[in-house]
């Protein structure tokens, strides 16, 4: 049913978004007021996360704060009493997807009017969708953006309590929330954000503005919060930022660098730390260093690179060129020599000629990556590669696309092939999905591993003898010794 008037309106705007005006970030800790801690007693929530790592463990705090105030999880979505659509702004496709499902939804919200309806995450932040959920999508009843996570409480207030529909976007960062409650998905492998925001703006890249400005989590509270993971027995933390090589640049009180903060969480009890993701500019030989000396650094780096022609990624505003990018990887291959490098790659970016695509093809081939998340360009509106006139048409891009994949394909291939007849190290996730007596897991170098084994292998890190290399994944038995 449609709720006759909104609270807490505040309009997102991109241009706002787009200004860097605080220099220092405050922190708060978060609060439910003690009055809400029943809201939710007797009461089911469903999420369902599109998108990034940063949305993921989003998710997680949303259900973190949803636990606080009385509410179970549901995965029946007739079951939930509350629906939160936690969405992606990156590409066209992961919008649109997006509006089909709540276009589904509406048959959910008809079969029970008390359903609670909630839009959240990085698509409220852009006007224009926030204006077309207001316009066409009446039954949904609260909306939220990336800055706000910490006021669900008081959202869920109005919407349950006030029967009012609820929109609020912020499009200006204002604070690190602390001891935010979170609901991990796995109880081995954690996310520890270290940062917020991007200043980088690339010019086809919409994050700067749903995500805001950089802003980095203080050392001792990551710090913290690792160590709690430890006592808790998580095994690996993956430090999740824009763009985690940035971080710390934002402090006004101290000189502290990611590096700083790897050589940190390197002399920790947890052992295996990952990170992601990096942008090559700010990739330097600290951090290198700093990876090379600890045992509990995976030797896994994603990085991503986006072009091989110089002249696209200064169109890009990615601020490094095809050999600058190719020097870094032997900086980094020097250090860590059997290191696995992985890499996002965009097609189609206006003005793509033909030659500055067999530079991208040139540079997969010279780097040897053994893995990449590959895209077509897709135009996002108030990002100023939108504007550029130059686009490329989409069957071109879906042909570059399907020639850049299959060298993909081959590196991936390559990528497992050189761990076939080794023994390596697997934490195990599960049971594959389609058979319960196969285990899957995976490596340092972050490879997908199957094998034969019992469910009291699960959680745990084990020796496995590797026999067969597939595109996708290794096969392989428990070492006898293990
Ligand atoms: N079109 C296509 N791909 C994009 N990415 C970011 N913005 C766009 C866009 N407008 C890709 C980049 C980035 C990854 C997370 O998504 O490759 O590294
Ligand atoms: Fe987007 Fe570039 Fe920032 Fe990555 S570094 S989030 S691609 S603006």
């Amino acid at each position: 049913m449609a709720k006759d008037y909104s609270v807490y309106f505040n309009r997102p705007s991109l241009k706002q978004a787009k200004k860097r005006k605080i220099k220092e970030t405050p922190k708060v800790d978060f609060n439910a007021h003690p009055n809400l801690r029943h809201l939710g007693r007797g009461k089911q929530y469903l999420i369902k996360t599109y998108g990034c790592q940063g949305n993921e463990a989003d998710s997680e705090t949303m259900k973190g704060i949803l636990e606080t105030l009385g509410f179970t999880e549901t995965y029946e979505e007739t079951q939930a009493d509350l629906i939160i659509l936690n969405t992606c702004a990156i590409r066209e496709n992961a919008e649109n997807r997006v509006f089909g499902e709540l276009g589904r939804l509406k048959k959910q919200k008809n079969n029970n009017p008390d359903l609670i309806l909630g839009v959240a995450g990085c698509m409220p932040q852009e006007e224009d969708v926030t204006d077309r959920i207001l316009k066409k999508f009446h039954y949904v009843d609260l909306v939220f953006g990336t800055h706000n996570i910490h006021k669900l409480p008081d959202y869920l207030e109005s919407a349950m309590l006030g029967k009012e529909r609820v929109i609020e976007v912020f499009s200006n960062e204002g604070q690190i929330v602390e001891n935010l409650p979170k609901k991990r998905e796995n109880d081995t492998k954690a996310y520890v954000n270290i940062m917020f925001g991007c200043d980088e703006f690339c010019t086809y890249c919409i994050v700067p503005y749903t995500r805001g400005k950089e802003r980095s989590r203080d050392p001792e509270d990551i710090l913290d919060e690792i160590s709690t993971l430890i006592d808790q027995g998580y095994q690996e933390v993956t430090l999740l930022g824009q763009n985690v090589n940035a971080y710390g640049r934002d402090f006004t009180d101290k000189a502290y660098t990611f590096a700083d903060l790897l050589n940190d969480v390197g002399q920790m009890s947890i052992p295996r730390v990952r990170f992601t993701t990096s942008h090559p500019n700010d990739f330097d030989d600290t951090a290198i260093e700093a990876l090379a000396s600890h045992d509990n650094m995976m030797p896994h780096i994603h990085l991503p690179v986006q072009s091989g022609s110089n002249k696209v990624l200064k169109r890009m505003n990615r601020k490094y060129t095809k050999e600058s990018y190719l020097d870094l990887v032997r900086r980094i291959k020097a250090a860590l020599p059997d290191v696995s490098l992985t890499t996002d790659i965009i097609v189609g970016f206006p003005g793509e000629t033909e030659d500055d695509f067999l530079e991208t093809l040139d540079l997969v081939r010279r780097v040897d990556f053994e893995g990449a998340f590959t895209f077509v360009f897709s135009a996002r509106k108030g990002t100023p590669a939108a504007k550029f006139e130059d686009q490329t048409p989409l069957e071109e891009k879906k042909a570059r696309l399907q020639r850049l994949n299959q060298f993909i394909n081959d590196g991936f291939l390559k990528g497992h092939q050189r761990f076939k007849g080794e023994t390596v190290e697997v934490l195990v996730d599960g049971t594959s999905k389609k058979d319960d007596t196969i285990l899957a897991g995976y490596t340092k170098h972050n490879k997908l591993v199957n094998f034969p084994g019992t469910r009291e292998h699960i959680s745990k890190r084990l020796f496995v003898d590797v026999h067969e290399a597939k595109t996708w994944f290794l096969k392989g038995a428990i070492h006898e010794d293990a």
